[in-house]
Formats: structure tokens, C-alpha cells, sequence
């Protein structure tokens, strides 16, 4: 069982699924938002594109209705990635927004549409910086090569500005729901940082990837082993195979794919970040628009397998051995739980019609596919291959060879509590 903060911050509890924005001027070039350090171009012809940026038909409310349509609750934005550049009103560097050809403060836009809506607003920031004159790039990962001339790298000097620019991000731009820090690759260590976003943002949440401890972890573009997760947990994912920000010849995830892994993550018991990274117009990639609306469908069909439910794997067995002592390839199954409600998932698609629910041997009264809210038809029974052993329920009738591109989630409900 995941522990929980006991606190308001147990909302991170009920908001599950979010979307994640990568936008800066990285965008213009539409490679990666990496692009500075991956595609080793020089710094002062990378901050030209300051002089370029000008995103017209940037429309905050657009963005918040694509992530509701899909069942998302939150959106998390990119106040500063790696190259330093600052998409709102900064008063601690030029390198921002306001001295653009848009000049307006894209982070006000976002928030004033997101408060005017109840929807959160979380914001991301990077700790590496490739223009801040004080960053101690020293060529590790996420870092330029070396000083520029002029920098006056000085970790204390950079940390203040960090605390300057948190602390305008804090005070400004009304009730923030998590702080995501991003990369700390020189091991800063200083939680009076976070104490002071606490103490302005009371109830925030904040990430593990910061200057001091946080709430949350945050696995990447994966899925941990394991059934569920034993601490609050808030994994990203990127539509893009190859990129967090927008990339013009991006090769993008199936959506079946990234279906499997917010299921499975969110079956573990964490909450999914799924990333888009707008054109530098301020639109979302086609692709991406598509994509949203297919899994926001399956989304919607399947949530409350996921709201005010835990994990509940534990109550099927691992492995199921054949009469010979084989190890069958089961079926992947994962399950989550409310009172008398079990729901059962399976992240790949099953073998066969049926799946079984070694060792549990009671029948529920009723058994549904959420995906079509198709009735399936429950038994306990004795099968061939396990004819040793005790009965156990079967649930039959998948529609595995008509419903292939979905996850299937099924929900059983049972008269009263399974127990594990
Ligand atoms: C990695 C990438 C970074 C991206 C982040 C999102 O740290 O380096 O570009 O912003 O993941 O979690």
C-alpha cells in the first residue's frame, strides 16, 4: 500500500492522469529540446532564435481542452528547460519570453486560463542552465562543454537566482499544484529552497529531482518492475519516440502502446504524465491531437478501474506451472481493487478468450468489459491443464480477436470483499 502524506497534498492521490508541455525556442528548429547540446550547436546561434519567436496562435484554453476531452486533471508546463530560456515575465534574466517578437507572458496566459477553469497547473525547472553566466557547466550530461567567455560560474550566485526566479513562479501566478525540478546533474543540495516553495505554495507537491527532498518519484519513459508501487510515484512519458519537445519527423509511440503503459502504471498505483511538445506556432502536433483523443476514449471507458481504487495484483499468483512443471506464459494481469469491486487489467493482449484468476475460487455476480461494457460470463471450474488442482474462476468470452488495438479492462463485482 502506498503511503500517503496525510495531508492536502493526498490530492495527488485523486488527479492521476496530466498533461506534460515541452515548449521553448527549441520548438523553431523542431529537432529536440535538447537540440543546443545534442546537435552541438554554438550558444549565440541557438539565443538567436529569441529574435524569432512569436507563436500566434498560441491558445492556452485550446491546450486545457485537448488534456480535459482526454480525462487529463492537470497540466505540468515548461517554465525553463536546459537552454536557460524563460517562457514568463522574469525580472532575473533578458533571455525570456517578454523579449521576443510575441513579447507577452506565456505563463500568465496559461495560468490565468487555467485558474479561470479549476484546472492545476504544475510547473517544470530545469536546474541545468546553458545561458545563465553562473551555471557551472562542466560538460557532464545536460551540461554545455565549459564556461563562456565572461561566465562567472559560482553555484551559490546560480542558486540564488534559482531562488529568485522559484520564488517569482511561487508568488505570481496564482495557487501552483507541483514543482517539477528537473535534473540536479550538479548535485545541489539546499532545502531551504523547497522549504521556501512550500511556505509559499502551501500543499504544493514537489518532485524528486530537486535540491532537496521531495514528495514524488518520477520514472521516465518506462515501467518498473513489479506489481505496484510502495511510494507516490508520477511517471513521464513522451508521445515521441525521440523527443520531449516538438520534433518535425518525430517517430511517435502507437497509441496502443502508450495505452499499455499509463494501465500498467497507473494499475501499479502511480499517476501519468504524457508529454506533448507544441510547434513553435503554439499548436499541437497533429499526431499528437489524434492521439489524445483515442486514448482519452478508451480513458474515460475504462477510469474507474483507477479512481478510489489500490493495487490489488497480490491476489492472483505470479506464475502458473503446467502438469509438467513448465512455466506457462501467462497472461499479464494486473488488478486494483474498491470494496467489493475488483478490476482486472491486461496491459498485452490476452492468449485466448479467457483468462484465469488462480487462486480465486469465488464467483462475482455480475463480470464486465468496460472498453464495450460487454458482459462476460463467469465460472469456477476445473480445467484440463490445471485438473490437479482446485477450482478457479475463469472468465470467458474476450473479445480478443474484434477488440485488438485497446487495453482490456475487466470489472468484476463480487456480494461481498475478496480478501488478499
Ligand atoms: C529528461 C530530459 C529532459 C526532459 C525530462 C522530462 O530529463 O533530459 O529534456 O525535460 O526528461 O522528464
Amino acid at each position: 500500500m502506498i503511503r500517503r502524506f496525510k495531508d492536502e497534498r493526498d490530492v495527488f492521490f485523486q488527479r492521476r492522469f496530466g498533461l506534460f508541455i515541452h515548449w521553448g525556442l527549441y520548438a523553431i528548429p523542431a529537432w529536440h529540446e535538447q537540440i543546443l547540446w545534442r546537435g552541438k550547436i554554438k550558444r549565440k546561434d541557438y539565443e538567436q532564435y529569441v529574435h524569432q519567436f512569436n507563436p500566434i496562435d498560441f491558445n492556452p484554453d485550446e491546450w486545457i481542452d485537448y488534456a480535459e476531452q482526454a480525462g487529463m486533471q492537470y497540466i505540468c508546463f515548461t517554465t525553463k528547460h536546459h537552454d536557460g530560456f524563460c517562457l514568463w515575465n522574469t525580472q532575473y534574466t533578458d533571455y525570456n519570453v517578454m523579449n521576443t517578437p510575441y513579447g507577452k507572458d506565456i505563463l500568465g496566459m496559461l495560468a490565468e486560463a487555467c485558474h479561470r477553469r479549476g484546472f492545476p497547473l504544475s510547473l517544470y525547472y530545469s536546474l541545468p542552465d546553458w545561458h545563465h553566466p553562473n551555471y557551472p557547466n562542466r560538460g557532464r550530461h545536460h551540461e554545455m562543454f565549459g564556461p563562456r567567455p565572461g561566465d562567472d560560474q559560482d553555484s551559490e550566485k546560480y542558486l540564488q537566482f534559482v531562488r529568485n526566479q522559484v520564488r517569482e513562479l511561487c508568488t505570481q501566478y496564482g495557487p501552483i499544484y507541483q514543482l517539477f525540478w528537473d535534473v540536479n546533474v550538479a548535485e545541489f543540495h539546499d532545502p531551504s529552497i523547497n522549504e521556501m516553495v512550500r511556505s509559499l505554495q502551501p500543499g504544493i507537491l514537489i518532485n524528486d529531482r530537486g535540491p532537496g527532498p521531495g514528495d514524488y518519484s518520477t520514472p521516465e519513459r518506462h515501467v518498473p518492475a513489479g506489481t505496484e508501487f510502495h511510494k507516490p510515484t508520477e511517471a513521464c512519458q513522451a508521445f515521441g519516440r525521440e523527443s520531449w519537445g516538438y520534433k518535425e519527423d518525430e517517430d511517435y509511440y502507437s497509441h496502443l502502446f502508450i495505452m499499455q503503459s499509463l494501465d500498467r502504471i497507473l494499475a501499479m498505483g502511480g499517476n501519468y504524465l504524457l508529454n506533448v511538445g507544441p510547434k513553435a506556432n503554439g499548436k499541437f502536433p497533429e499526431e499528437n491531437i489524434e492521439a489524445l483523443q483515442k486514448i482519452g476514449e478508451w480513458y474515460h471507458s475504462v477510469k474507474e478501474a483507477f479512481e478510489n481504487t489500490y493495487p490489488a495484483t497480490d491476489l492472483v499468483e505470479k506464475d502458473q506451472m503446467n502438469m509438467t512443471g513448465h512455466i506457462v506464459d501467462r497472461d499479464e494481469v494486473l488488478l486494483t481493487k474498491r470494496d467489493n469491486t475488483v478490476y482486472v487489467h491486461l496491459p498485452r493482449a490476452p492468449q485466448s478468450t479467457s483468462i484465469l484468476l488462480k487462486p480465486l475460487d469465488r464467483l462475482p455476480k455480475k463480470a464486465v468489459l468496460l472498453n464495450n461494457q460487454q458482459e462476460l460470463e463467469a465460472r469456477v471450474d476445473i480445467t484440463p491443464w490445471a485438473w490437479k488442482e482446485k477450482p478457479h474462476l475463469r472468465i470467458r468470452n474476450l473479445p480478443v480477436n474484434e477488440l485488438t488495438g485497446s487495453v482490456l479492462v475487466i470489472k468484476l463485482e463480487f456480494d461481498d470483499s475478496i480478501n488478499e
